[in-house]
C-alpha cells in the first residue's frame, strides 16, 4: 500500500487514525479556491504557539486548551538558534524536543502548519538566526551570500529530513510548510535566495507538500516576498480592511484559498513603551468577518509564553522586547483562560463544530511570599569564577563574537591613561555600546551608557585607576535591515576625545556559575547605603525559600517581583539555576516575571539568585527582598509615560 511508502514502524503507528483506503493527502484546490484534505474541501482555523516559549511540562495543557477553543490546527516557528547553539552542535532534547511536541499536537487532534524559517522574526533573538553566522563579519543574511547559504543548507539538511515523517501525506500532522518569513519586508529582495530555498525544501520534503510564503497584506510586500512555486498568503490584524487585504493576496494568487497567516490577537511589547492591548470585541468581530468569507486563518498568537533566559529580540531603532511574550493573547503567558479565549470560541462555534466537554482550567498560582536576599560578590569580585577562559587582551575592544560569546554579559577593563581630576567624558562617539554598559572607576559606580540613548558618561580618577565596564547584550534585532546585530563594544570608546587603548576582556559564563551555586557571600558595605541617586556596580544577591508543608498540590506556578528594591531595579534573575529572564520594572511595562512550578523543588530550599546591575538598597534587611505573588503585572508605568522620546512601533513598521 502506498500509504506505507515511508516504510518505518513509526509511520505505521502514526497512520492508525487515518482511513486506510486512500493515502492521506493535502493540497491547494485552485479550481474551488480552497484547501483539499483527503479529497474533502478543508479550511483551517489555527493558532500560533511557540514551543520554545513554553516549558515542555505545559505543552500538553496549552495544546488541549487550543483544541478546546475549536481550533483544528496550530502554527509553529522553529528557531534555528535554539536548536543549533553553536555551528554543528544540535539540541533537540528536553524543552527543545520538537518531535515530542509534534506528536502531542497530533495525539490531541491538531494539524500543524510548520514555519521552519530559516529566518522567523518572532520577536526572538536575531529572528531565529544563530549569532555564530556573524563570525563572517560582512555576511549578508537572508540572501544568496555563499557562507549564509552553506549554513542554511547544512541546517535544513538536518531539520527537514527529521520533519518529513511528520508530513500529513506521510501520516503526520504537518499540512503545510512556510518558506522564509515576510521576505517581502526585507531590503535584499533576492529572488535567487528564495528560489534556492524552494529547491532545498522540495528536495528534502518531496513534491507533494504545500509550501507557502507569508507577507504583509500589501502589493509592495508581495513583490519581493512571493515567488513561483510557493503559495502566497498574507497577514493582517483586526484593524485592517479585510477586503483590501485579501485583494492583495488575490493579486499574487488569483485562485486558491484565502489565507491570513497572522491574524493579530494582541501585539508585542518593548521595554519603556506601554503594554499593548487589543480588545476581545475587536478581535472577535474581525475574526468572524474573515471566517464568513470562507478564509483560512491563523491567530497570532494564541498563546505567547515567555522569553526565558536571553531569547528576546529587539526592534530598530534599538528597542528590546521584554521577558514576557504574553501578547495579550487569548491564553496568557501562564496559559490562563481569558475573556478573549471565550469570545474567540463563541465565534468559531458559528463556523464549525467545536469539541464537547470542559475546557481545562487555569492552572492555580501560589503566593510564596517575601524572600530575604543577601548580598553576594560583585561581578568584578567574582571575575575569576565567572570567566572560565580567563582574560583576553587587545589594543582596541573586541565584540562578543570575537570573544566567542553569544549571550549575556561581557566584562571590559582598562585603566585611565591620564589624570581625570575634573569630570572627563568617556564616550562612544560611534554609538557602539551594544546594548547597555555599567561603568565603574576603582569599584565606584560612575554611570551607564546605552545604545541610542546615552553615549557619554563623565569619569574622574587618577591615572592608572581601574575602569570596569560590564556590557550587556539585551537581545539581537529580529526585524529589518539591522539584524546583523553585533554585541559588546562594537566601536572604540574615547576618553576626553582620545581613543582608549589597552583593553582586558572577560567573557562571562554567569549561567553556569549561578547553576553551580559558586558565588560567595559578601557583607554589605558603606557603598550599599540606599542614598538616593547613588548606584553601585553590578552585584549578585541570593535568597532561598521553602515550599510550605501541608498544602495540597504544591509547588504551583507563581510570579516574582522586587517590590521594595526602590532605586535601581534592573537585572537578571534565576531560580535553582533556571534563567527566568530580565526584570526592569523601573522602565516597564513588565513588573512581574512568570515562574513555572516545574523549576521549584519540595525536596530542598529553592535558591533565588539576582544579578542587579544598578544597585539595590540591601544595607537594610527590610528592603532587601523579592516577593512571590499570584497576580501578574504586565502593564506597569513606563519611561515613555514621562519621556516622550521613546518611539512607539506601529504595525506598519513591523509587518
Ligand atoms: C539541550 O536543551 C535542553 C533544554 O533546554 C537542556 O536542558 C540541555 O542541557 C541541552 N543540552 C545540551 C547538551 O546543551
Ligand atoms: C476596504 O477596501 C475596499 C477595497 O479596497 C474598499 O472598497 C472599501 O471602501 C474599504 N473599506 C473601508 C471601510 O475603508
Ligand atoms: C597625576 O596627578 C598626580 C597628583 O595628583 C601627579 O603626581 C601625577 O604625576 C599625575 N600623573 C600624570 C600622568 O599626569
Ligand atoms: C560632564 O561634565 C561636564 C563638566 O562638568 C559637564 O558640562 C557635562 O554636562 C557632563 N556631562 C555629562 C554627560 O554628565
Ligand atoms: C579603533 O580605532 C583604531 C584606530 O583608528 C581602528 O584601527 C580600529 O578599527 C577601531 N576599532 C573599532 C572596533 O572600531
Ligand atoms: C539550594 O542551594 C543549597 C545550598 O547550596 C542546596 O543544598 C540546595 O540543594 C539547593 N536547592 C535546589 C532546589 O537545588
Amino acid at each position: 500500500m502506498s500509504v506505507l511508502k515511508g516504510g518505518s514502524l513509526l509511520l505505521g503507528l502514526l497512520l492508525l487514525g487515518q482511513s486506510l483506503d486512500a493515502a492521506p493527502s493535502f493540497s491547494v484546490d485552485y479550481k474551488n479556491d480552497c484547501f483539499r484534505k483527503d479529497g474533502q474541501t478543508f479550511r483551517y482555523i489555527s493558532g500560533s504557539i511557540h514551543y520554545s516559549r513554553i516549558p515542555r511540562v505545559y505543552w500538553k495543557d496549552r495544546l488541549l486548551k487550543m483544541y478546546m477553543a475549536g481550533l483544528n490546527a496550530i502554527q509553529i516557528y522553529i528557531p534555528w538558534n535554539y536548536h543549533e547553539p553553536s555551528a554543528g552542535l544540535y539540541n533537540f532534547s528536553g524543552d527543545r524536543d520538537l518531535e515530542h511536541f509534534l506528536k502531542l499536537a497530533q495525539d490531541i487532534g491538531l494539524l500543524v502548519i510548520l514555519r521552519p524559517g530559516p529566518y522567523i522574526c518572532a520577536e526572538w533573538d536575531m529572528g531565529g538566526l544563530p549569532a555564530w553566522l556573524l563570525n563572517k563579519k560582512d555576511i549578508v543574511l537572508r540572501s544568496s551570500d555563499p557562507d549564509y547559504i552553506a549554513a542554511v543548507d547544512k541546517w535544513m539538511g538536518k531539520l527537514l529530513p527529521m520533519m518529513k515523517p511528520y508530513l500529513y501525506q506521510n501520516g503526520g500532522p504537518i499540512i503545510s510548510v512556510q518558506v522564509e518569513n515576510e521576505y517581502g519586508s526585507y531590503f535584499a529582495c533576492d529572488y535567487n535566495y528564495m528560489r534556492h530555498l524552494t529547491r532545498l525544501f522540495r528536495s528534502h520534503l518531496g513534491d507533494e507538500v504545500v509550501l507557502f510564503t507569508t507577507d504583509g497584506a500589501g502589493l509592495n510586500y508581495l513583490k519581493c516576498g512571493s515567488i513561483q512555486g510557493l503559495y502566497a498568503t498574507v497577514d493582517f490584524g483586526p484593524h485592517s480592511n479585510i477586503t483590501a487585504a485579501f485583494a492583495a493576496q488575490r493579486h499574487a494568487e488569483p485562485h486558491g484559498p484565502l489565507v491570513n497567516s497572522e491574524f493579530y490577537t494582541g501585539w508585542l511589547d518593548h521595554w519603556g513603551s506601554p503594554h499593548a492591548v487589543v480588545s476581545s470585541a475587536e478581535v472577535a468581530k474581525s475574526l468572524s468577518q474573515i471566517l464568513a468569507m470562507g478564509a483560512n486563518v491563523n491567530l497570532y498568537m494564541f498563546i505567547g509564553g515567555t522569553n526565558f533566559g536571553y531569547w528576546n529580540g529587539a526592534n530598530s531603532p534599538y528597542a528590546a522586547q521584554p521577558t514576557s511574550y504574553d501578547y495579550d493573547a487569548p491564553l496568557t503567558e501562564a496559559g490562563d483562560l481569558t475573556e478573549k479565549f471565550f469570545a474567540i470560541r463563541e465565534v468559531i462555534k458559528m463556523y464549525r463544530d467545536i469539541p464537547k466537554g470542559p475546557v481545562p482550567p487555569t492552572t492555580p498560582k501560589f503566593a510564596y511570599g517575601a524572600v530575604p536576599m543577601k548580598k553576594l560578590q560583585t561581578v568584578a569580585d567574582a571575575l575569576e569564577k565567572l570567566s572560565f577562559s580567563g582574560s583576553v587582551k587587545s589594543v582596541y575592544p573586541q565584540t562578543f563574537m570575537e570573544l566567542n560569546q553569544a549571550f549575556g554579559y561581557v566584562f571590559y577593563r582598562m585603566t585611565l591613561p591620564f589624570n581625570c581630576s575634573s569630570p572627563t567624558p568617556l564616550s562612544s562617539p560611534m554609538n557602539g555600546v551594544h546594548d547597555r554598559a555599567y561603568v565603574s572607576v576603582d569599584g565606584v559606580f560612575a554611570g551607564i551608557l546605552e545604545r541610542n540613548e546615552v553615549i557619554t558618561v563623565n569619569v574622574t580618577g587618577k591615572a592608572g585607576s581601574q575602569v570596569d565596564i560590564l556590557v550587556e547584550n539585551m537581545g539581537r534585532i529580529n526585524y529589518g535591515r539591522d539584524i546583523n546585530d553585533f554585541k559588546g563594544l562594537v566601536s572604540n570608546l574615547t576618553l576626553g576625545g582620545r581613543t582608549i587603548t589597552g583593553w582586558t576582556m572577560y567573557s562571562l559564563n554567569i549561567d553556569e556559575v549561578v547553576g553551580q551555586d559558586l558565588l560567595e557571600e559578601n557583607p554589605p558595605t558603606q557603598a550599599d547605603s540606599p542614598q538616593p541617586g547613588v548606584l553601585s556596580p553590578p552585584t549578585f544577591y541570593k535568597g532561598s525559600f521553602i515550599i510550605p508543608d501541608g498544602i495540597p498540590d504544591l509547588p504551583q506556578d507563581t510570579y516574582v517581583t522586587m517590590p521594595s528594591w526602590r532605586k535601581a531595579l534592573n537585572g537578571q534573575i534565576w531560580i535553582n539555576g533556571f534563567n527566568l529572564g530580565r526584570y526592569w520594572p523601573t522602565r516597564g511595562p513588565q513588573v512581574t516575571l512568570f515562574v513555572p512550578a516545574h523549576i521549584l523543588s519540595t525536596a530542598a530550599p529553592n535558591n533565588v539568585t539576582v544579578l542587579e546591575l544598578e544597585g539595590a538598597p540591601c544595607s537594610s534587611p527590610e528592603a532587601c527582598r523579592v516577593e512571590f505573588t499570584t497576580t501578574p503585572v504586565l502593564n506597569g508605568a513606563t519611561l515613555s509615560d514621562s519621556q516622550q522620546h521613546r518611539r512607539m512601533f506601529i504595525k506598519e513598521d513591523l509587518l
